[in-house]
């Protein structure tokens, strides 16, 4: 039976119902939510209009539902998906990944991608990766690429006995090319729901800061929801205290100081969290890293999310409170919008 509009609709609505107050059940759905929601399938069919225009509907459901999601590879330089079974990072999670904005055919803050992956490779014993072999394979894969995301996974290969390395490593290099997500524009300009995860995040030392290959804590923690109108989780360290979202960094500002936790134990130390960093002293914006409780996140002024895919999302509720985006966060978002200005 085909999915229809009053069924969609109907979802929505008692998704979203789940994480109303009383007094804002009584009140009825917030009608931006539904709207964003109507607004994203109403430029899914623009686009499939457009594609009907050249291609056949069986060309575009092969297309969309498995033949092609749309997505192209390169493993070790040639074009094709499969990997062996004995990769390491298939048994261990023995390995890193990086995910990167494309826009029109260039890479946003490939360097400092880079950077980090060369880091993590010292810190797992991981040969240093070659980044102009990884750019020049790069930017062949993005050429044509208006928007798109482009994730580089490196592994330790194949072999070993058990956790044991290898003699000799010789290192899978995974880039592949996505579409960019279909977000509604109001994630940008009005911001996000949230909630807090009960999924803890380990303390590791080691391991904090990297982006490394196992992430079972993130994907545990996504699976505690699955309304489409909460867009993030934030998560909290085995102490509790508030370290990241599920796939992002989070910042929050009180009295005009901007707040992010540091990451010393646990988290990824993201690309565009140190780009946030670093527009706060050309914007004169005093801030702070340090350890803060789940009850100093909802006493803020101000809550933003970052990542190198979405740039800087507000938060507009979170658990049951509503926050509105402040001034600090739309100065951070322009100032990004005009460091992307170039690649435009
Ligand atoms: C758990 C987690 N933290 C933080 C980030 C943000 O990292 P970046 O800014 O490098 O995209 C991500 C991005 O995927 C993530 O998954």
């Amino acid at each position: 039976m085909p999915y229809t509009l009053e069924q969609f609709q109907r979802d929505v609505a008692l998704s979203h119902l789940k994480y109303l107050t009383p007094e804002e059940r009584a009140a009825g759905i917030p009608e931006d939510e539904v709207r964003a929601y109507f607004e994203e399938q109403r430029s899914k069919k623009i686009m499939i209009k457009e594609l009907l225009k050249k291609f056949s509907a069986e060309e575009i459901l092969d297309y969309f539902e498995n033949k092609n999601d749309g997505v192209k590879w390169l493993i070790n330089g040639e074009q094709h998906n499969e990997l062996s079974i004995s990769d390491r990072g298939f048994q261990y999670g023995d390995g890193l990944f990086e995910t990167i904005e494309v826009l029109n055919g260039q890479l946003i803050l490939f360097a400092q991608h880079c950077q980090r992956l060369t880091l993590g490779c010292k810190k797992l014993l991981l040969p240093e990766p070659n980044i102009s072999l990884l750019k020049q394979e790069a930017l062949a894969l993005i050429k044509n690429c208006q928007h798109g995301v482009l994730k580089i996974i490196i592994t330790r290969g194949s072999g070993g006995r058990g956790y044991r390395q290898p003699e000799s490593i010789e290192p899978t290099r995974v880039l592949s090319l996505h579409p960019y997500p279909n977000n509604p524009d109001s994630f940008q300009q009005q911001g996000i729901n949230a909630i807090f995860c009960q999924q803890r995040l380990g303390l590791n030392p080691t391991l904090a800061g990297l982006k490394h290959l196992n992430r079972l804590e993130q994907v545990l923690a996504r699976a505690e929801w699955d309304s489409p109108v909460i867009q993030e989780g934030i998560m909290l360290d085995i102490n509790d205290y508030v370290i990241e979202g599920t796939m992002s960094n989070v910042f929050f500002v009180k009295d005009n100081i901007l707040y992010t936790p540091s990451l010393e134990q646990s988290g990824i130390a993201g690309i565009m969290r140190d780009f946030v960093l670093k527009m706060t002293h050309a914007l004169a914006i005093e801030n702070k890293q340090g350890l803060f409780t789940q009850q100093q996140l909802l006493d803020a002024d101000e809550i933003f999310v970052t990542n190198s895919v979405i740039g800087i999302w507000a938060i507009k509720k979170l658990a049951e409170k509503s926050f509105s985006k402040g001034q600090i966060t739309q100065s951070l978002q322009t100032a990004l919008a005009e460091y992307k200005q170039q690649f435009i």
